[in-house]
């Protein structure tokens, strides 16, 4: 079966990416053909400084690969490294309806926030179907709020594939409801946007910082707490076995357990988990041009791939004369 997916580089990775999405995908690479991409044309979308971008794009693919993501098991690329894919986005758009993209939430909830929309905005969900569709995936595993941008893309493959027959595979998602939102330092969703995020590499200081963040709620010391209302023990289980969790949990019900004591075992957990990652990533990006080299492979492996679905698509659709 062949799995994609991608991720934006429009920040820095925190806790909610790493859980929800970065230790799947590299979970995936044991037991399936992964096809795992750096979304730098999707950041566009809401990122214009040019050197920022480039910047992130590296950051990303550090943070991947440091985390575990192996490039001889898995293909492992920079979305705009195959301009197949923007190819393939102008072909698709011919079968895209104006109505389905003027039904996205995504969409919608962008020009609701004050986003200027502009037609990247606006085409955002077909370059998504061409990141997908170039690659026959199989499954893509996202999280809820790409599910709709998904049914986007079956639509589009499904009308294609009325008019010219079986060419693209019908992609399905993967919403993986076990995988709870992590929650984020005021209980939201955890998300950039929301500026309430525990980032994965950072200094030590910052890293403190954001932990000693956490909203909890004003039960006094000498009462006993709710750890089942209490979004600092959510996010500290994400790090804790099933005795772990339990073992925290009676704290959280016997008097005298203080919320400051516990951010600080937070933060030491959240230092310790990713040090060594955070060591790999740093020696990945002091050496760029190698960074850049498995990236090239990566793309070149990639194209394979995409290369072929685009030649049977330009065959089909009277490009190729
Ligand atoms: P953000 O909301 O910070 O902009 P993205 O939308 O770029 O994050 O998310 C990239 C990936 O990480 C997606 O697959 C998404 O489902 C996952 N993800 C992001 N935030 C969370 C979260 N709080 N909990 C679970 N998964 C998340
Ligand atoms: N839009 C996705 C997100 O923000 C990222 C993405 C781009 C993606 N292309 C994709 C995810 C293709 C899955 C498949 O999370």
């Amino acid at each position: 079966m062949r799995v994609l997916s991608g991720i934006q580089p429009s920040g820095a990775l925190h806790l909610g990416n790493f859980f929800g999405m970065m230790q799947k995908m590299i979970a995936y690479q044991e037991q399936e053909e992964l096809f795992c991409f750096i979304a730098n044309y999707h950041a566009q979308t809401s990122l214009s400084e040019g050197k920022v971008l480039a910047r992130g794009t590296l950051e990303a693919a550090a943070s991947f690969l440091a985390l575990g993501m192996d490039p001889a098991k898995s293909v492992f690329w920079v979305q705009s490294d195959l301009p197949e894919v923007q190819e393939l986005t102008w072909l698709l758009s011919n079968f895209t309806p104006m109505g389905l993209l003027e039904r996205c939430h995504s969409y919608k909830d962008k020009v609701t926030q004050g986003i200027k929309p502009n037609h990247g905005l606006f085409a955002y969900p077909v370059l998504m179907a061409a990141d997908i569709l170039l690659f026959q995936s199989d499954r893509v595993p996202v999280g809820k709020d790409q599910k709709q941008h998904l049914e986007v893309a079956r639509d589009i493959a499904i009308k294609f594939n009325n008019e010219y027959g079986e060419v693209f595979v019908i992609p399905e998602a993967e919403i993986d409801e076990d995988v709870a939102t992590v929650p984020g330092l005021d209980g939201r969703k955890m998300s950039k946007s929301y500026g309430n995020t525990i980032d994965l590499f950072q200094e030590d200081k910052a890293l403190r910082k954001q932990v000693m963040r956490i909203v909890t709620d004003p039960t006094p010391v000498e009462e006993a707490k709710n750890p089942d209302t209490c979004n600092l023990f959510q996010i500290y289980s994400l790090f804790l076995d099933g005795a772990g969790r339990e073992a925290l949990r009676q704290r959280y019900l016997t008097p005298g357990l203080r919320y400051g004591d516990v951010k600080q075992e937070l933060f030491e957990t959240i230092r310790e988990f990713f040090a060594p990652y955070r060591q790999r990533r740093e020696a990945l990006l002091e050496n760029p041009d190698h960074l850049r080299e498995i990236l090239a492979n990566g793309a070149a492996k990639a194209r394979r791939v995409a290369e072929k679905t685009l030649r049977k698509v330009r065959k089909k659709t009277g490009l190729i004369y």
